[in-house]
């Protein structure tokens, strides 16, 4: 039987499959790096629920069903940076807590926010949990290690991909992660890779949608010719 499609692009080894397939065969690597499908009740809303611009794409795209929780794993990853859904918090921090030493909680404020509230609090923040084993604490100086960062939601448009993370955001997370590999298993349109690859690391994603993953490979191919370019020329 042949294995899954794999692409290497300079420092990217980019594989199109399932992650719970294709993980457990890829043994130790430094750090995990993911924004899984969230999990949270896409019914809602209320008189606002016309106004939440992409919930309906992202429930189409199966991206409001949750993950499973066991490919993050202490036994594979040095450190883990994950980001969540409010409401998935209460069953996934008891798991990273009890697969790793340490954890911090950090947040990405968004500058734009929907102006939408409801029954609950304006989406303003997103949270991430930042785990590591000893050696592989945060890294980067003071400025570096603020526990948030204030980025504006939202991409120009050229991305085909209903939940893309920032650049700023990204590059932010991968400046704190300590280990040379990264690996992000639900790659979706490749932000930690492209950030990965500016700053320097070697980056393993994993994605099973074919239409992402094509695009996942062109940015990451841009941002390493981009990089390549940057040193020819200093
Ligand atoms: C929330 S999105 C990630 C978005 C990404 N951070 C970005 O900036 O584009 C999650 C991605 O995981 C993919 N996915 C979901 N389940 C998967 C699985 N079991 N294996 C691999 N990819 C999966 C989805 O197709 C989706 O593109």
């Amino acid at each position: 039987m042949s294995g899954p499609r794999v692409e290497r692009i300079g420092a990217a080894t980019l594989y199109h499959g399932d992650c719970r397939d294709i993980l457990p065969s890829l043994g130790a690597i430094d750090a995990l790096c993911m924004d899984p499908p969230y999990e949270f009740d896409t019914s809602g809303g209320g008189a606002f629920r016309a106004q939440r611009e992409n919930m309906d794409q992202i429930e189409a795209a199966g991206l409001a069903d949750g993950f499973d929780h066991s490919v993050i794993s202490g036994d594979q990853f040095g450190c883990a940076v994950i980001f969540a859904h409010n409401d998935q918090w209460a069953s996934l921090l008891p798991h990273v807590a009890g697969q790793f030493d340490r954890y911090a909680i950090c947040q990405w404020h968004k500058s734009n926010p929907l102006p939408v509230a409801n029954h609950h609090y304006q989406p303003d923040t997103e949270i991430y949990v930042h785990a590591w084993k000893r050696g592989f604490h945060p890294a980067g100086d003071l400025r570096q290690k603020k526990r948030f960062i204030v980025a504006p939601n939202g991409q120009d448009g050229s991305i085909d991909h209903p939940t893309v993370k920032p650049l700023a955001v990204m590059r932010k997370i991968v400046t704190n992660i300590t280990g040379e590999t990264i690996c992000d298993p639900f790659m979706g349109s490749g932000s930690t890779g492209v950030a990965a690859v500016e700053l320097g690391r070697r980056f393993i994603g994993i994605e099973r949608d074919p239409k992402h993953f094509e695009t996942a490979c062109r940015r990451i191919e841009a941002a390493q010719r981009q990089g390549a370019l940057m040193l020819a020329v200093a």
